[in-house]
């Protein structure tokens, strides 16, 4: 079993490319399915999304798709309408669109709740969600569960595969624990 050391932490192995392939692949056949005979727009939230995103989309089967990104200030206000601040942006509209939003991980939700009302607000026909990985023990939004998930887990911390550590270590190809 691979491991590596952050920030002196050690971490092991937990998913290797190969099992992630598998639940890429997984995922990708249930949208393909779902979306075949649609159009819809995948809007990525950068930036831990992007490595799960880009193998995603390249599994779909016979689905026409758009793909765009966007970046959202995890801070939140003192009221649960508090206001999403865009830091990157929506580029495309989402009026009559079914949108799939791509995340690399659900965890408490808050995220997902926020762009889902948004969706809504700009008029999106459907907003579905998928999400490599799934913290259900986490989850305090249940309007934000995933419709398709590559893999739970519980509370531990993870890293790599687009899921990083102050910014680092993104780019391993293996998705690794922290070792307690
Ligand atoms: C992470 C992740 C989700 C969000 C999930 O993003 O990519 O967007 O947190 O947490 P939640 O379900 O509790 O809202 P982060 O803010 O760490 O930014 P990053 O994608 O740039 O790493």
């Amino acid at each position: 079993m691979r491991t590596i050391e952050e920030q002196g932490y050690r971490f092991e192995e937990w998913l290797t490319p190969s099992d992630i392939a598998a639940d890429v692949q997984q995922v990708a056949e249930r949208i393909s399915a779902d979306y075949k005979d649609k159009e819809p727009l995948f809007v990525v939230v950068l930036n831990g999304a992007f490595v799960f995103a880009a193998d995603l989309v390249r599994a779909l089967k016979d689905v026409r798709c758009e793909i765009t990104f966007i970046r959202v200030s995890s801070y939140w206000g003192m009221s649960s309408t508090g206001k999403l601040e865009f830091i990157v942006p929506l580029q495309q509209v989402v009026e009559n669109r079914d949108v799939i939003i791509v995340e690399d991980i659900v965890d408490t939700g808050l995220t997902i709740h926020q762009l889902k009302a948004h969706m809504r607000a700009q008029g999106a026909l459907s907003t579905r969600v998928a999400t490599m990985l799934f913290k259900p023990n986490k989850l305090e939004y249940e309007d934000a569960k995933p419709d398709y998930v590559g893999r739970e887990l519980t509370d531990e911390f993870v890293v790599g595969y687009g899921l990083d550590f102050d910014g680092f270590v993104r780019n391993l190809d293996a998705i690794y624990k922290v070792k307690q």
